[in-house]
């Protein structure tokens, strides 16, 4: 293994590491666990809206807790949810074990060893800012996707808060000097996450602007930035304070493209 593999090797079992390490408790974290009624049906009209309603063969890449898993399946798609967590995918299938409508797999996003043209969809969420190599890994998800077949993903800029976002991260600080701190949230300014994310090609942020070149060199079109609002106000429907505050803090931002 050369000193560049060698790194990335290391990255990347860091990074499983991580989110194995996660994944008993993941749910429990605001923003994970997707709540019945206003949220979960606002997850259901996005995913609704960018691929449509007809049910779809549809690859979900790093599924963790099979969240999105349980949007993509009540909206009656055939879903392939891959994860390169066992430990996230043990917690995904006891979720959905008695659905014959998903298969799930422990492979890697960004090499999927999934057949060419076999995909009409491909969606993830919280996936594309931890990836090491995304140009190679939006290239093979281009090469999953059949003719017309479209990728939706779901992301945002986790390094650097907005600046309402900042104001948000003052009170829910102050927040918690009263009424404690939560132990299952992720602190995105964690030591572990901080030393993952300071070797991230996106780590200094996941934007828009970055990424939808890099889209486009995959050989994508209509690469369009999303409005991510009608789920944020989905999740504050039911939400405390806290979380409510939790919704502002990071820009975050949908992309949906086609391959044609
Ligand atoms: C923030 S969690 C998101 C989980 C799920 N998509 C959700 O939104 O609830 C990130 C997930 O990505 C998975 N992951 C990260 N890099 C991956 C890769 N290269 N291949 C497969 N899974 C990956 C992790 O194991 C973890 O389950």
């Amino acid at each position: 293994m050369n000193v560049a593999h060698r790194r990335n090797h290391d990255l990347k079992e860091d990074i499983r590491t991580y989110w194995s390490q996660r994944s008993k408790t993941f749910d429990l974290a605001f923003g994970h666990k997707i709540a019945d009624g206003p949220e979960f049906d606002a997850w259901a009209a996005a995913i609704r809206k960018e691929i449509g309603d007809r049910p779809l063969k549809v690859l979900e890449l790093a599924c963790g807790t099979g969240e999105i898993t349980r949007v993509l399946l009540s909206l009656s798609h055939e879903v392939t949810a891959l994860d390169f967590s066992e430990a996230m995918l043990v917690v995904a299938r006891a979720k959905h074990n008695d659905n014959p409508n998903v298969r799930f797999i422990l492979a890697d996003a960004e090499n999927t060893m999934e057949p060419d043209a076999c995909y009409d969809a491909v969606v993830c969420r919280h996936l594309v800012w931890t990836l090491i190599q995304p140009a190679q890994a939006f290239a093979d998800w281009h090469r999953v996707l059949r003719p017309g077949g479209r990728l939706l993903f779901f992301d945002g800029d986790w390094a650097t808060p907005t600046r309402l976002g900042r104001m948000a991260s003052g009170l829910i600080w102050l927040m918690e000097r009263v009424i404690g701190h939560d132990p299952h949230y992720d602190g995105a300014m964690g030591e572990r996450h901080a030393s993952i994310m300071q070797r991230l090609p996106f780590g200094s942020g996941l934007s828009p602007v970055l990424v939808v070149p890099m889209l486009e060199r995959a050989g994508f079109d209509a690469v369009r930035v999303i409005s991510h609002d009608r789920v944020a106000r989905g999740q504050r429907a039911r939400a405390n304070l806290r979380n409510k505050l939790r919704t502002i803090v990071y820009r975050k931002f949908v992309i949906g493209c086609i391959k044609t």
